[in-house]
C-alpha cells in the first residue's frame, strides 16, 4: 500500500477519536559549534506516525482527517552545501496532504485551538510557546508537556489528545509491522555479524569497540540508523552501559543490546549474550540456560488476552526456580518471587512496548505502558516494570530476562540482611564469571498467540557457540 494511503487511514482513525484540531511538530537538529554542524536529526514519533517522513522543523495540523502540512522550502542558497531539496509541494504530494504552506503561516492562522504533543527541543518549544500561548490565546491552548509555562491549558484535552495517540500507536498496523520486520532482519544479521567479529577481536586484544563496530557496520550498510545507543559490553551488569573500552579477555561473557532503527523511524531491540573465547564455561553455561529458560517461558506465554505483568511474573518463578536449582537461592520459587529476592539478580521489568521508539511511547509517561487505573508498584521487583496492561493482537513486545550481579545490590547491607537466609552468598561466589546475561527479542502479538519478529537469531548454547565458531 503506498504511503499516503497508510498516513491517510492512521489521520481517519485519529478522527474518530478526537475532535479538536491536533498539531504535530517534527523538531529540529540542534547544533554542535557552529550552525551547520548538526548532530544527527530524528523527527518526533507522534509526527513521524502521521506524516510518515523524517522532515526537520515541520509542523502537520490535523484536523478531522485532513492534513495540513507547514514546512518551509529550503534557501537557494542551501543546494550549494545540500544539493537539490525536495519542494513542500512535492513532499506534500507524497505524503498526501490535503494543503501545504510555509512554516511562517502557522502562527497566525493554524495555532489557536489547537491540541499539541510538545516535542524536546528549543525550536518547538519557542513556536508552541509564542504561538499557542501568548497572553491573548492562552484560554485556546491545550499542551501536553507542562514544563512549558502554558497557563490555562486545560488539562482534559492534553489527556484525550494522548489517550487517543496510545490507542493508535498500541497496536501496530500492517505497514508498521513491514517495517518493524525490516528493522529486525537486519538487527539479526548485526549480532550475526558480531559473534563472527568476537573471537579475533579477543585473539587480538581489542576492545567491546571493535565488535560494537561490526555490529554498527552491517546497520549502516543497510541506511539505517541504530534505535538507541548500543551497549556491547563485558560488563553487563551495567544495564545500559555504554563504554566500549575494556579489551576482549578469554573469560569474558560479552552482552550486545543493538537495534536497528528503519529510514520511517521503525525499531528492533535485541539483546544476545555471547562468550568472546567462543564457548560458555559451565557456570556460564549453567546461568545462561536459566535465563533462556525464562525468555522462552515467557515468550510461549505471549497470546491475546494475557496479562503482561503475569508474564514478567512468570519469567521471574522461570529465573528463581532456576537459581534454586542451581543453590544459589533457597525457598519455593513462588515465595522468591513473592518477596522479590528474584529481583537481586534480575531487577528490571521483563520488557516494554516497541514501535517507533525503542520504549516505544514512554514520552508520555506511563500512559501506554499502564491500563487506565494502574500505576507502577514500589515493589523492589515491580518498580522497573514498564508494562503493565493486558496484550492486544498487533502490539510488539520485547521479552527480555536478565542475570545481572551489579555490586550496588548484592554488597548493600540492607538488602544482604533482608536475602540473607534465601540466597547462598557461598555458593554464588562460585559464578563469580556472570556478571551480566541478558536474552531480548522482539514478538508480535498475534490473532491465536504470537511471533517472534527476531526468531532467526539463535538462542541455545549450542546455536550461539556454532556461530562463534564460524
Ligand atoms: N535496549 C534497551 C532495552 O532493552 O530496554
Ligand atoms: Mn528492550
Ligand atoms: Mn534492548
Amino acid at each position: 500500500m503506498p504511503i499516503a494511503q497508510i498516513l491517510q487511514q492512521r489521520r481517519q482513525k485519529l478522527a474518530k477519536l478526537v475532535d479538536f484540531p491536533v498539531l504535530l511538530w517534527s523538531g529540529d537538529r540542534p547544533s554542535r559549534n557552529f550552525p551547520a554542524n548538526q548532530y544527527p536529526f530524528r523527527a518526533s514519533s507522534h509526527f513521524l506516525y502521521f506524516a510518515g517522513l523524517p522532515l526537520p522543523n515541520a509542523a502537520i495540523h490535523l484536523e478531522h482527517g485532513r492534513l495540513t502540512l507547514f514546512m518551509d522550502d529550503a534557501p537557494p542558497a542551501a543546494a550549494l552545501w545540500h544539493g537539490e531539496s525536495p519542494t513542500r509541494e512535492q513532499i506534500a504530494a507524497e505524503i498526501g496532504a490535503d494543503a501545504a504552506y510555509p512554516l511562517t503561516d502557522l502562527l497566525p492562522t493554524e495555532l489557536p485551538n489547537a491540541q499539541t504533543v510538545l516535542q524536546p527541543s528549543q525550536w518547538t518549544i519557542d513556536a508552541a510557546t509564542i504561538g499557542l500561548c501568548n497572553e491573548q490565546r492562552s484560554d485556546q491552548c491545550y499542551i501536553l508537556d507542562r514544563s512549558v509555562n502554558a497557563p490555562n491549558c486545560p488539562e482534559d484535552r492534553d489527556l484525550a489528545l494522548a489517550q487517543a495517540i496510545v490507542q493508535l500507536r498500541l497496536c501496530q498496523d500492517a505497514a508498521a509491522i513491514a517495517e518493524m520486520r525490516q528493522a529486525a532482519a537486519v538487527t539479526v544479521q548485526a549480532h550475526k555479524a558480531g559473534m563472527a567479529a568476537t573471537r579475533s577481536a579477543q585473539t587480538f586484544a581489542q576492545t567491546e569497540a571493535a565488535v560494537r563496530a561490526a555490529m554498527e557496520q552491517v546497520i549502516l550498510t543497510h541506511n539505517m540508523t541504530t534505535a538507541y545507543n548500543s551497549i556491547v559490553t563485558v560488563h553487563g551488569e551495567v544495564l545500559h552501559n555504554e563504554h566500549y573500552h575494556h579489551v576482549l579477555q578469554p573469560q569474558d561473557l560479552l552482552l550486545a543490546d543493538v537495534g536497528a532503527e528503519t529510514a520511517q523511524g521503525w525499531a528492533a531491540d535485541v539483546t544476545r549474550t555471547w562468550p568472546t573465547a567462543g564457548k560458555f564455561s559451565p557456570t556460564q553455561r549453567a546461568v545462561y540456560d536459566v535465563v533462556l529458560a525464562a525468555h522462552d517461558a515467557a515468550i510461549a506465554a505471549v497470546k491475546p488476552g494475557v496479562e503482561y505483568r503475569d508474564i514478567h511474573l512468570l519469567a521471574c518463578v522461570t529465573l528463581a526456580t532456576g537459581l534454586v536449582d542451581l543453590g544459589i537461592l533457597r525457598g519455593k520459587p513462588e515465595d522468591l518471587v513473592a518477596s522479590d529476592a528474584h529481583a537481586l539478580f534480575f531487577p528490571h521489568g521483563v520488557g516494554h512496548l516497541l514501535g517507533l521508539d525503542v520504549h516505544d511511547m514512554e514520552d508520555l509517561g506511563d500512559l501506554a505502558g499502564y491500563a487506565p487505573g494502574r500505576n507502577r508498584s514500589d515493589r523492589f521487583g515491580l518498580g522497573y516494570l514498564r508494562l503493565d496492561r493486558p496484550l492486544q493482537a498487533g502490539m510488539v513486545v520485547t521479552i527480555e530476562p536478565g542475570f545481572y550481579q551489579v555490586p550496588a545490590l548484592l554488597k548493600d547491607s540492607s538488602r544482604r540482611e533482608r536475602y540473607d537466609e534465601q540466597v547462598n552468598w557461598e555458593r554464588l561466589a562460585e559464578f563469580a564469571d556472570v556478571r551480566g546475561i541478558r536474552i531480548e527479542d522482539d514478538v508480535l502479538v498475534t490473532d491465536s498467540g504470537s511471533e517472534v519478529l527476531t526468531a532467526s537469531l539463535p538462542t541455545t548454547v549450542a546455536e550461539i557457540e556454532a556461530l562463534l565458531s564460524i
